[in-house]
């Protein structure tokens, strides 16, 4: 979604914006805009389109300034076109503002400020504030920070802001609610603001992350200071990033969404290090030891996420059902929010999110909190909203995702699922010894058999080549897999634009079956476990309507062999850990579709990684 960062110091800025920007396209958005103040001159240039349109629309001119603010904008009020992009500014002309976020009570406020004189451009949410900080500026006379401070005050919604004043040529403002914002500290008082830490690490390590409700103030003469919205002052906490440049690089692959799904490996080891202890038998996770009483004595166990997230929470339930025999509930984040859900307080709520910022996920968290459940996180951003408001939780190690669509996070949620479900297992005394220990060591051997995954790619990438022009495809599985096969439809759908559906395997005779011709790939996932001879019924209803199977099989099955069109044989695993293995196929199956339809891989349309609108 959109993106924000911001520059002062003694070194021009636009290209620190620019280079900014180019860190944020990531996160998915449709316009990008810049502000620059230079010798009392406030200079704005913003266009439809990628950086590089921007660029181009800059084309060398007006770009000084040592000070400056820039915006990608992922679309929600009014549709992406230049007026629309960010930065806007006020009918003065002296105020520059960029916003994230949504200002739920603009209408008003609009209307209000037309009374007043203000002349509105855009159809967005964001001009309003920044003719209301214009507005009182006048009308109060105050400065720019009391100026935003009392804005701020008559506002509902979500934002993190930053803004410029022509008036005041070495002052920038920023403020944060439910969208978050990273300040960081340069050398010589330079000061870099940016809504993830992505345009930042390149330039400094130390970093204050703003907390909800604060407002910083960043002034050459004296650095950072920053007050909350009832004009208290608090002390910057200062921290040391934890994110290296490599990790925002392509590293030589053609794409980050490949580059990630190659990390499997490593992302899932680096889940399991120093929590998995197969020598002494052990599964240790020290972001939750203080509730793991609570978690062993839970009645039930409420998984809250969207997406892909939502996904690995399915694959979850499976795992507390199967291995600790806690009852769970998996809830679409944007579902349970809005309804009255019943919540008790010795329910144990986990809330997955890779971004930790997902604005219906937290407001799931907030709901169930009131009401008295305790809340586990696990996420992948450290210090990200989500692991803020949570009471506890577990950190999934996969490395900043860059690739929109989901990949190495998704494992990285379902390892972590995997040690808390054993883990929990163990301590209720649900799993004999025997199978814990067994299921340790086979976790453990996890990322070797990802690896072995990972070298069938050129088979998987023949086999994307054959169906890359099929405008449907069916994902079918059944128990531990059946989330996989949803998980699978949504990376094709999203990444290239093909019409998928995933199903359990026996639902198909309920509906599905009917698309089913000679045109239909259908990709089924019939490793060995309890539901393979099923699986097998499954293949034959679709073999005898003339539907194209491609298998997922343990190596060395020669049942599934004789019918399907094509196998794709993964190492063997007990079936609860089958998940991270049987996916990966199906995401490289995808990411070469995408390839070969010309799609953009890393920034599917309409698609931002980190929703932090509702
Ligand atoms: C799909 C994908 C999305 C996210 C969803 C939740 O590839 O990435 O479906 O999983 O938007 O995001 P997080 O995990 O950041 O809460």
């Amino acid at each position: 979604m959109c993106g924000i960062v911001a520059y002062l110091g003694d070194k021009q800025a636009y290209p620190i914006l620019i280079n900014g920007l180019r860190r944020l396209e990531y996160r998915g958005y449709d316009s990008a805009g810049v502000a620059l103040l230079n010798e009392g001159a406030l200079t704005i240039h913003k266009c439809q389109g990628k950086v590089s349109d921007l660029e181009a629309h800059v084309n060398g001119h007006g770009h000084q300034g040592t000070l400056g603010i820039g915006h990608t904008r992922w679309a929600t009020h009014g549709p992406p076109n230049d007026i629309n992009a960010h930065p806007h500014q006020s009918t003065s002309g002296d105020l520059a503002l960029i916003h994230n976020g949504i200002i739920e009570n603009y209408a008003p406020i609009k209307e209000e400020l037309r009374s007043r004189g203000h002349v509105f451009h855009s159809d967005t949410d964001t001009e309003v504030l920044v003719h209301l900080i214009d507005d009182i500026q006048r009308s109060e006379g105050t400065d720019l920070a009391e100026s935003v401070r009392l804005a701020l005050e008559s506002v509902v919604g979500a934002y993190a802001i930053v803004v410029l004043d022509r008036k005041n040529p070495d002052m920038m403002v920023a403020a944060r609610k439910s969208s978050p914002l990273v300040i960081g500290i340069g050398e010589g008082g330079e000061h870099f603001i940016a809504s993830d830490a992505t345009p930042i690490v390149e330039h400094t390590r130390n970093v204050v992350y703003l907390e909800d409700g604060e407002i910083a103030v960043i002034d050459r003469q004296h650095g950072l200071k920053i007050r909350n919205i009832k004009n208290q002052v608090k002390t910057p906490f200062i921290q040391e990033l934890e994110l290296h440049l490599e990790a925002l690089e392509k590293g030589g692959y053609e794409h980050f969404m490949l580059k990630e799904i190659h990390e499997q490996p490593r992302s899932i080891r680096d889940s399991l290090r120093g929590r998995l202890n197969t020598a002494t038998g052990e599964v240790v996770l020290g972001g939750i030891k203080d509730y793991e009483q609570k978690f062993v004595q839970a009645k039930r166990i409420l998984i809250v996420g969207c997406g892909t997230s939502w996904h690995a929470g399915l694959v979850g339930e499976y795992l507390f059902e199967e291995l600790a025999r806690i009852p769970v509930e998996v809830e679409y984040a944007s579902e349970f929010r809005y309804r009255n859900p019943i919540i008790h307080e010795d329910d144990i709520v986990i809330a997955i999110s890779q971004s930790g910022e997902t604005a219906d996920t937290l407001a799931a968290i907030e709901l169930a909190k009131g009401r008295g459940a305790t809340i586990i996180g696990i996420c992948n951003v450290v210090g990200s909203s989500i692991a803020r408001v949570t009471h506890a939780g577990s950190y999934t190690h996969a490395g900043p995702e860059i690739g929109v669509a989901s990949t190495k996070a998704f494992t990285a949620q379902v390892t972590v699922l995997t040690l808390m479900a054993l883990m929990i297992g163990h301590k209720r005394g649900t799993i004999s010894g025997g199978r814990f220990h067994a299921l340790l060591n086979e976790l453990d051997a996890i990322p070797a058999k990802v690896e072995a995954v990972l070298r069938n790619e050129a088979q998987i990438k023949y086999i994307a080549d054959i169906y890359k022009d099929s405008t449907n495809a069916l994902y079918l599985g059944r128990g531990f897999s059946f989330p996989v096969a949803l998980e699978g439809a949504l990376k094709l759908k999203e990444i290239s634009y093909v019409h998928a559906e995933g199903y359990p395997a026996a639902e198909m005779k309920h509906g599905p079956i009917a698309l089913i011709d000679e045109e239909m790939p259908v990709f089924v996932i019939a490793t060995k476990g309890p539901s393979y001879e099923k699986v097998v019924s499954n293949i034959q209803e679709v073999k005898a309507r003339k539907g194209k199977v491609i298998a997922i099989v343990t190596e060395g099955d020669t049942v599934v062999q004789g019918l399907a069109d094509h196998v794709i044989p993964i190492p063997e695993t007990p079936e609860p850990l089958m998940p991270l293995l049987s996916v990966i196929p199906f995401q490289l199956i995808s990411y070469h579709i995408a390839v070969m339809r010309g799609c953009n891989v890393d920034q599917p349309r309409n698609l931002a990684k980190s929703v932090t609108v509702e």
